[in-house]
């Protein structure tokens, strides 16, 4: 298992570059399944949980090549032999759940193991089921694996309700409809960019989809859907994990790649906690806050604050004045870097689903273990600015999501480097 060993204090300096999306590549991955032919997308993340959705569709029999020149992950589902998606690799990425919409759509039947839960919380799927059964799908569990019928003829265009904006409920649907002959509605839709992205995609391969970003999308579907080629737009959450370093370490930390739209409600946060940065085009330039001032955040849907910057904005808090506070409204279990940023010397009480940050001067390096994917981000934060030595463990979770973020700090004068543990 790799571990990150950091010295903390080195300040920031240069031009860092946001990867493409992981929460855009996967759902674009699966909409490969939805015609044969080779479809390419271009600036895909070299991320674990991107390999492991390839590995699910290699598994059913798709040829998956991720080109190292230029980064294009090629991917060719001519000829599927098997419309099935294992545990051993659901259970490792949930949202292999995306699978499950355009294998019902284009063969009738699929067999996807349920996907259980994570470190974050329960991860229900229910509302995928639900609305894959609006379009008359015949769904049953059975031996932890969800067994989907199509009727004869097909899944039906149809209207589907649901009853919590769900990201991959929403592009599970979105995918499914994208092959069906008719006009599909899907109201309570989730609204995250990531969604947007998945409708370009779905239009260049010959659906039309209207509402994509709203909570009414609107499919016309296309029995005869062609192979995509696309590049996935910038990493939202990255972007805002490298303006937070640069909050903490910068002097200043340039971050390119950023939309900045995407960034809106993050950057409203850094400015009420007195961060300075100027932005121009697609980069943001942010300098270290002395004691950044407190605030009081809610996570919330896009265009909210974004839960999956929960953990780093935390860490920011952590080294402010007074006491700040975070409520999680989106997942049950997401204050696991809490005990971990308390054993670098930070001051937080959970109650429920809020957290009282109660800023110190400093913190001081010791050794922490990741959790899940955003807490490690919010160590390897920490260890940046904690006085000493931190050394992150089990950043396995952290390439979940991070493409070589280790080199990408190291590059702009972080002290860190990646050891193998036993
Ligand atoms: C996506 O997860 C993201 N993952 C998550 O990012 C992100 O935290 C989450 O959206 C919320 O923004 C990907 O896009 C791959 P949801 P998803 O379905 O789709 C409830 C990261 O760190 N719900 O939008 O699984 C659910 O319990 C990851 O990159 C149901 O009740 O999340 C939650 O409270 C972590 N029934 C809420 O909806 C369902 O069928 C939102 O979940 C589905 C969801």
């Amino acid at each position: 298992m790799d571990a990150f060993v950091i010295n903390g204090g080195s300040p920031l300096r240069g031009t860092v570059e946001v990867s493409g999306a992981k929460n855009a590549s996967l759902p674009i991955v699966a909409a490969a399944l939805l015609a044969p032919g080779e479809s390419v997308l271009l600036g895909a993340p070299k991320l674990a949980d991107v390999s492991t959705l390839g590995l699910v569709l290699k598994h059913m029999g798709a040829t998956v090549r991720h080109d190292d020149a230029d980064g294009s992950l090629h991917l060719d589902t001519s000829n599927l032999h098997s419309q099935e998606a294992p545990y051993e690799l659901v259970r490792t990425m949930r949202a292999s759940i995306l699978v499950l919409g355009p294998l019902l759509a284009r063969y009738g039947h699929a067999r996807v193991s349920l996907p259980g839960g994570c470190a974050i919380g329960a991860r229900p799927v229910d509302q995928h089921l639900k609305g894959l059964e609006a379009l008359g799908a015949t769904i049953s569990i059975s031996h932890g694996y969800i067994e989907a019928k199509a009727p004869t003829g097909g899944l039906k265009p149809g209207h589907v309700h649901f009853d919590v904006a769900t990201v991959t409920g929403t592009e599970n649907l979105m995918l499914a409809a994208a092959l069906l002959g008719g006009t599909s509605v899907l109201h309570g839709a989730a609204k995250e960019p990531e969604i947007e992205d998945l409708a370009y995609v779905l239009m260049q391969m010959g659906a039309d989809v209207e509402g994509a970003g709203t909570e009414t999308i609107t499919v016309r579907g296309n029995p005869h859907l062609k192979p995509f080629r696309h590049r996935v737009l910038a990493d939202r959450i990255e972007a805002g994990t490298l303006l937070v370093a640069g909050a903490l370490m910068g002097e200043p930390l340039t971050v390119k790649g950023c939309i900045l739209d995407h960034q809106e409600r993050l950057l409203h946060c850094l400015e009420e906690m007195g961060a300075k940065f100027t932005l121009d085009g697609d980069s943001i330039t942010i300098s270290r806050m002395e004691r950044p001032r407190p605030i009081d955040v809610r996570t919330a849907p896009y265009p909210g604050f974004p839960t999956d910057m929960q953990a780093q904005l935390m860490t920011l808090m952590a080294v402010g004045q007074g006491v700040s506070t975070i409520t999680e409204t989106i997942w049950e279990n997401r204050y696991m870097h809490v005990a971990e940023l308390d054993r670098l010397g930070a001051h937080i009480r959970v109650d429920g689903r809020t957290a009282r940050i109660t800023g110190v001067e400093k913190l001081s390096g010791s050794t922490v273990m990741a959790t899940d994917l955003r807490a490690s981000a919010c160590l390897v934060l920490a260890g940046l600015v904690a006085e000493g030595e931190t050394h992150v463990r089990r950043v396995y979770h952290l390439d979940r999501g991070y493409e070589a973020l280790e080199r990408k700090l190291a590059a702009v004068g972080a002290d860190i480097k990646r050891v193998r543990e036993p």
